[in-house]
């Protein structure tokens, strides 16, 4: 059993004649499956993915963290570009909220394209709450209960409904669990249910007692010392083989993280390739 991600799009570059935007997208191989995890905002995707080898147009699963653009936006391109059709998109209902953030004004980060569309280009809506078995190793993590107590949703993403703004629980949000024979392999999304969450979450439902390595994003950019500092302990107590950080993980966190783990981090940008046997 042997697993290969590949960072396609991420806000910084990593690999000469790789594009950088502000989202995420990471492919992985695994079980004999080629999956995409998100899609980026949709300007890098399939040019990264042409400079970095991976056959775009061959994929068996699509699966979505989240209904945020910076995830979604590259859906059309993903879609156009498959040779196979249908193609099955794995994701959470709330994918469809109409989601906003509260920045300056109220602004749209929703899924850019209608659902019937997305359809029409041969994308097959597979919405759970549950988790959901891709292969027998490889896991979409469904609802990420809040449990840790300090990981809190940030009260500026919002949902729109009959006009009303109310805050998003990102109810949406999910990782991906790969069960390896060394531990538990974690992609994460924007991570917005909070990382030490989504691993523990990860670790009760596949049985594993250690995480050898998580990758994506952490959403640590707005935390709070007090909430970063119970993060680093808590993943001092997953016996973390290594952490790479993406997109919405921030600078002072990002240092924080390298300065604690040290060579056990990695900045997880566009262009980083990892493998796990
Ligand atoms: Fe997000
Ligand atoms: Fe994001």
């Amino acid at each position: 059993m042997s697993v290969r991600v590949v960072t396609l799009v991420e806000n910084t570059a990593g690999f000469p004649l790789v594009l950088a935007e502000w989202g995420q997208s990471v492919y992985l191989e695994a079980d004999g499956r080629k999956i995409l995890f998100d899609t980026g905002l949709g300007n890098a995707l399939l040019h990264n993915a042409k400079v970095l080898g991976v056959e775009m147009g061959k994929l068996d699963y699509l699966i979505l963290s989240h209904g945020h653009v910076d995830h979604t936006g590259g859906l059309k391109d993903a879609l156009e570009a498959q040779e196979k059709k249908p193609l099955p998109i794995v994701a959470h209902p709330d994918i469809w909220g109409k989601k906003y953030i509260r920045l300056g004004g109220d602004r749209f980060i929703g899924i850019p394209f209608a659902r019937d569309y997305l359809e029409s280009l041969g994308g097959e809506f597979r919405l759970t709450k549950e988790p959901f078995w891709v292969s027998e190793n490889v896991l979409v993590s469904g609802e990420i209960p809040l449990e840790s107590g300090f990981e809190k949703v940030d009260d500026n993403m919002l949902i729109k409904e009959n006009g009303r703004f109310s805050k998003d629980p990102l109810l949406d949000d999910f990782s991906i669990f790969v069960k390896t024979p060394k531990g538990l392999v974690v992609i994460l999304g924007c991570g917005h249910r909070g990382i030490v969450n989504i691993l523990r979450h990860g670790l009760n439902l596949t049985g594993l007692d250690r995480v050898r390595a998580v990758i994506g994003g952490t959403h640590l950019f707005m935390a709070d010392k007090e909430r970063l500092e119970k993060t680093i302990e808590a993943l001092k107590g997953m016996n973390l083989g290594e952490i790479g950080v993406s997109h919405c993980t921030g600078m002072q966190a990002s240092l924080e993280l390298a300065r604690v783990f040290k060579e056990r981090f990695f900045f997880n940008n566009a262009g980083t390739s990892r493998e796990y046997d």
